[in-house]
Order: C-alpha cells, then structure tokens, then sequence
C-alpha cells in the first residue's frame, strides 16, 4: 500500500506541463475529414466531470513526468468523461431516446458473482477518482483513435466456425450448444499477451450466440481484450461487443455505437485492468467473474463484472437472441493478419500452450451458464475445439467440485506453426 500512497495525485508543475502540452498540441494529427470530426462528436459527450488516467509510476517522479511527456502520448492511458447516464451513445437509438437506463433486475439464482476473486481495480479509479451519481463513465476518444482505426470498433471478419480459410481469426474454446442458454458465468484469468501486429488483437471471452453463422446470427461477447489499434496502447481492457447480423453492418465494441447501455458509475467498458497475472508464479494470477443473464421480463442481458453490475444489451438490439441463446462459448481468439506470409507472433492467453497448466497457460474456470428456469448452473460436457492447435490449443477439465475449467493459448507463430 505504500506505493500507493507514494502515488496519490502530486499536481504537476504547471509551467512546465502548459509547455510541453502545447508541444504536443502543436504536433497532434489532424482530421482531413469532416467524417471524422462528426464521428467524434457522436462520441464524446457532453460530461460533468472528466478523470485523467494516469500510469502510476508517473505520480511517484517529477522526472519520469518530464521523460514521458517528451516521448508524447505515453503518460496517459486516457481521459474518461462522467456522462450524465441518460446522454451516454445507446440513448442516440430511437427506441431509446428520451428514457432513462434501468435499474438492474433480479439476478438468476445461484448467483454467486459476489465474492473474493473478483478484485478488478480498473486504472482510472486508482487515484480513487469515481463519477458522481447519475453519471457513467466514458473512455475519451481522441483524433487519433479515429485515425488509428480502421473498421473503428468492429471486427474486420465474421466467424465462420469449422471453416478457416474464410476468416483470418484463430479461436481456441470450449462450449456448450443444444439447450437453451439464458446467460452464462466464467471467471477468465487475466494477461497482456503480446499483440504483434497493426488490425491484430488477442482476447479471452465468452460469447452468447444464436442464429445462422453465416447470415442473422446474433452475439453478445465480453472479457478482456489487448487491441492495440483500438485503444491505442498493449494494455489488457474489459470490453463488451454484440452483433445482430453475424457481424455485417451492426454491432461494436463497448459504446462505439448506440447499443450497450452503462448504468454503473464506478466501471467503465474499455478500461484497462490493472492486475494481470506473472507467468511461473502461482501466487500472481489474476482473474475477473463475469456473468451474463436475460432478464426474463424485459428481455434485455444484463452484464455483471465482479459484484458490479456493469449495464445491459437492449432486447431491441436482437432478433434470435430476443429469445435465448443456442449456444455458449468460452475461450481465446487473435487475428491473424500472415505478415510477409508467415503466421504472426500474436500471443493467446499467456503465450503458452495449454499443456503447461496453473501458473503458466491462461484458463478460463467455474464455467456456468443460466438455464430456463434462471438458475446457474455448472456447464456440463464442453466441446473443445481449437482452429490450429500446433499454434494455439485447448485442454479442458472438471474440478473437484464438477464445475468445468480449461486451460488454452499458446505462442503463435513457431517451428511447429510456421
Ligand atoms: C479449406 O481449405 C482446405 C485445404 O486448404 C480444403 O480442403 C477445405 O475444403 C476448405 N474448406 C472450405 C470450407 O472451403
Ligand atoms: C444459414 O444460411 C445459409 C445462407 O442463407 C443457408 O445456406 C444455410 O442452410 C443456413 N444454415 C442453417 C443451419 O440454417
Ligand atoms: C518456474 O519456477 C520454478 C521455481 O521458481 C523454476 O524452478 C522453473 O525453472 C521455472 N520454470 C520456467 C518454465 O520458467
Ligand atoms: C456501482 O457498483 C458499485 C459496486 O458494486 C455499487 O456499490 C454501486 O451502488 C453501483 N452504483 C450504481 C449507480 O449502480
Ligand atoms: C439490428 O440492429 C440494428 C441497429 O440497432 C437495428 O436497426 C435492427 O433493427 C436490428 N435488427 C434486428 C433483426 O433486430
Ligand atoms: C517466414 O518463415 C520462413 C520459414 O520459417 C523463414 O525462412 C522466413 O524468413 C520467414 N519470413 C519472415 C519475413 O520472417
Ligand atoms: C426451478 O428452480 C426452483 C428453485 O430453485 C426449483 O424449485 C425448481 O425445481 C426448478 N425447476 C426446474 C424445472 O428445474
Ligand atoms: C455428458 O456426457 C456423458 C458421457 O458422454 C453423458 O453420460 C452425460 O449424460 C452427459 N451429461 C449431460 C448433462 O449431458
């Protein structure tokens, strides 16, 4: 805890910082288009209160200030604006424009998301800054977010499961299909695998689906995802992301567009996660619960990370989803871009393959999903299934207590991955 008090806000001298912003400000990218300055304004809203995301290390040394500065972007992981709730993207939808975010509902039975392993500290409240009530917070999205982004906040390419050669993303999971599937809970070991590529990501998620593949399917996902190009730095962040059109003209990540709807005022989707587990040391992993579920009487899914009720997917989003999910998948994804033809050296999970087990390959456990009569339950019988296990696998398990666990990832690129 020392460090942290080493850490608390010391303002920074302010001459030198005015100096060294204008610097900055002077070198900044800038739009040529009005595209952009429109798609910027759609996205940052007006806010009461805005917190500056700082790295630690930067409060504990006036010269570290300097030093980073001088190497621009560095010293921020961010702006998150407090956005009175009602005025946050999703409110842009006509279906809800106009109304306010709702209370969240009952939660299923069985819950048990409240509890130990959920220490999530997001970076933005590590000064112990947090949005005033009524308010959500919002990653600021800067020029050069927008400049960086090329298909901003979508996925490049539809998953077509079973048929790689169509898509150039890599999946290593377990699931479950065949039942109905009312939401779905995990707790997903968290890392910062090495992203090796511009257009690349590695992530480790679950997916709630329904719908044909290749036409209508519906999706909403979360976990934790390291995409460089979206968010501008290596760091692993809790993301949400949906689609209704198996990934064609609708859906985003977090509030890029009218969907999602935040309703907590202490956790932001697309913050960073501080903690991320130390490979070879059992004692340093870390996880996040995630829990999934359909509110029966509206209809719309609600997220909980932790004990935190983090917000909803709206049922008007969803056609095949308006019902249930037809299948649930947990695990690893990373694109694959083949740079110079080779496969690329993006990590999935820690970097290591599955065979290395606790303390060394990334795992996703306690694996439950929500049934029809909204209790949670153990997932029984997973399906493993990885696209190209020489460069990513998965080994799945049951625990002592008959709830399912695996482990997955792997290197990438290698002599047996060429
Ligand atoms: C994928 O490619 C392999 C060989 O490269 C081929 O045998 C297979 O039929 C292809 N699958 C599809 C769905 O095109
Ligand atoms: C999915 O849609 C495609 C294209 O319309 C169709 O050919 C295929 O049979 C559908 N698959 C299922 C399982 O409904
Ligand atoms: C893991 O740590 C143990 C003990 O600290 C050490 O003996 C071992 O060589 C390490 N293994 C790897 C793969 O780094
Ligand atoms: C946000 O989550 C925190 C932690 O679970 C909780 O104490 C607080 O009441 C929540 N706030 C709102 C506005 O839901
Ligand atoms: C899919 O989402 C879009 C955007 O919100 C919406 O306009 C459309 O009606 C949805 N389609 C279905 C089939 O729900
Ligand atoms: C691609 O892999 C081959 C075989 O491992 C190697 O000879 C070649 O140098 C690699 N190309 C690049 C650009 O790394
Ligand atoms: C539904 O849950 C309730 C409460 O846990 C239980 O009493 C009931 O037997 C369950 N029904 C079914 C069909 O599983
Ligand atoms: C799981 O698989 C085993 C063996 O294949 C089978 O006996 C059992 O009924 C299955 N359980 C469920 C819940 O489907």
């Amino acid at each position: 805890m020392a460090a942290n008090t080493c850490c608390r806000p010391i303002l920074i001298p302010s001459a030198v910082s005015l100096v060294v912003l204008l610097l900055l400000a002077a070198t900044a990218p800038a739009f040529s288009s009005s595209e952009g300055r429109t798609l910027l304004e759609r996205l940052n809203k007006p806010s009461v209160k805005t917190v500056q995301v700082r790295h630690l290390i930067l409060y504990c040394s006036f010269f570290f200030i300097i030093i980073f500065y001088l190497r621009l972007d560095l010293p921020f992981a961010g702006l998150i604006d407090c956005v009175p709730s009602h005025l946050q993207p999703a409110f842009d939808h006509p279906m809800l424009k106009g109304s306010k975010p709702l209370d969240p509902p009952e939660r299923p039975r069985c819950h048990t998301g409240d509890g130990m392993a959920d220490d999530f500290v997001q970076l933005w409240t590590t000064s112990g800054e947090t949005c005033p009530e009524g308010t959500v917070p919002i990653r600021r999205t800067k020029e050069e977010d927008i400049l960086r982004i090329e298909m901003f906040g979508r996925k490049p390419f539809a998953r077509v499961p079973q048929s790689t050669n169509v898509s150039n993303h890599e999946y290593a999971i377990g699931l479950v299909e065949g039942e109905q599937y009312y939401g779905a809970q995990a707790l997903f070991n968290v890392w910062a695998p090495q992203v090796a590529n511009r257009g690349e990501f590695s992530l480790s998620q679950l997916w709630i689906i329904s719908g044909n593949f290749s036409k209508d399917l519906n999706t909403v996902e979360t976990g934790w995802q390291v995409y460089p190009e979206l968010y501008g730095d290596s760091l692993p962040r809790f993301f949400v992301y949906w689609t209704n059109d198996s990934y064609q003209n609708t859906g985003c990540y977090n509030l890029y567009c009218s969907g999602f709807v935040q309703t907590n005022n202490s956790v932001a989707v697309g913050a960073t996660i501080t903690k991320t587990s130390t490979y070879n040391d059992t004692n340093l992993q870390y996880v996040i619960r995630i829990t999934v579920w359909k509110d029966q009487k509206t209809g719309n899914w609600w997220l909980q990370q932790g004990s935190t009720v983090v917000g909803y997917w709206p049922s008007f989003l969803f056609s095949n989803l308006a019902s249930s999910g037809t299948m649930v998948e947990f695990g690893g994804e990373i694109v694959n871009i083949r740079p110079s033809g080779n496969h690329t050296d993006t990590q999935m999970g820690s970097g290591h393959f599955a065979e290395e087990g606790f303390g060394r390959a990334a795992y996703i456990s306690s694996i439950r999903i929500v049934d029809s009569n909204d209790t949670l339950i153990p997932a029984r019988n997973l399906t493993y299934y990885a696209d190209n296990p020489n460069c990513y696998d998965v080994q799945g398990g049951v625990d002592n207590s008959g709830e399912s666990f695996f482990y997955f990832g792997g290197p990438g690129r290698n002599a047996r991955c060429p």
